[in-house]
């Protein structure tokens, strides 16, 4: 568990940059036309070494903040479907306000048709107004299945994928105690919207692969700079695969936009993970 709670001042930065950030998203959602570096995402490719699950592939997608369905939600589609996942994940901030319920469960029951989904929600599905239980609903009629502070296990290959998912780390409600223990044969992946869940992670925690978002890449890169916005609960984790304390964390820049419909050089991002062969250990009496 997290278990400090998140100080008052800080929650109070969050709301208040929602409440203000929500208008100008609204007004620049009606226009489509304006949107800039949004059209292609990019695919990235990570490989997890582990025997029980080779052959297997997942799809990790973020920070759809889907308000309005645009045609790059089916370029996007189309492009996951090339893919042929066996498992579809969605680490949060799936839309910012509530005119975007039916639009973003348009996109996710199309991903559904694709592969098993799992989903967590981020800041932004807390701060837009609609209820745990309406998204809990609206996933469970879509057979999609919304993680919160839940773990499930599903037999694959061999062995077993274990998929946990938390509720958003940068407002403190991610619960670490749904992690279980590991026994042989089984890959664990931790689902979390903000980057920072990695902080929390203890050696009691049997995790093979942490995949966050919430960074968006920042957004609008300039060439040598590090980006000027990222938000609370990324502390400088900005984008792709890190190793911290022995954990291995994916942040995905996400495939939507926030204040201003520009990405700027920081495409969206569609990560595959593939499941493979064991390395050989290195022999350390070589012949
Ligand atoms: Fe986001």
């Amino acid at each position: 568990m997290i278990r400090h709670p998140l100080p008052w001042y800080r929650k109070g930065q969050l709301f208040l940059v929602h409440r203000l950030s929500s208008p100008v998203q609204r007004f620049f959602t009606r226009f489509p036309q304006w949107e800039y570096g949004l059209s292609r995402p990019e695919i990235s490719q990570i490989e997890c070494p582990h025997g029980p699950l080779v052959g297997k592939r997942a799809v990790h997608l973020s920070d759809l903040h889907l308000d309005r369905y645009q045609p790059r939600h089916d370029v996007a589609l189309t492009c996951i479907a090339a893919m042929r996942p066996d498992w579809i994940f969605v680490t949060g901030d799936l839309l910012n306000v509530p005119d975007g319920l039916p639009h973003v469960f348009r996109f996710l029951s199309a991903l559904r048709e694709l592969a098993p989904v799992y989903l967590t929600l981020g800041n932004h599905d807390h701060f837009s107004g609609v209820p745990v239980h309406l998204f809990s609903e609206m996933a469970d009629r879509h057979k999609i299945h919304l993680l919160m502070n839940q773990a499930v296990f599903v037999p694959a290959g061999s062995g077993e994928l274990a998929i946990v998912g938390v509720d958003d780390p940068c407002l403190h409600r991610a619960d670490l105690r749904c992690i279980p223990s590991k026994p042989d044969g089984r890959f664990t992946i931790l689902l979390a919207h903000a980057p920072n869940v990695i902080d929390y992670l203890g050696e009691a925690h049997a995790v093979d692969l942490v995949l966050c978002g919430h960074s968006h890449g920042g957004q609008w890169r300039i060439p040598y700079i590090r980006p000027f916005w990222l938000p609370y609960g990324c502390h400088g984790r900005v984008s792709g695969l890190s190793h911290h304390k022995g954990f291995r964390l994916y942040v995905n820049r996400g495939l939507g936009w926030s204040i201003l419909p520009i990405r700027w050089r920081c495409a969206p991002e569609i990560v595959v993970i593939d499941w493979i062969a064991d390395r050989p250990r290195d022999n350390p009496h070589p012949a």
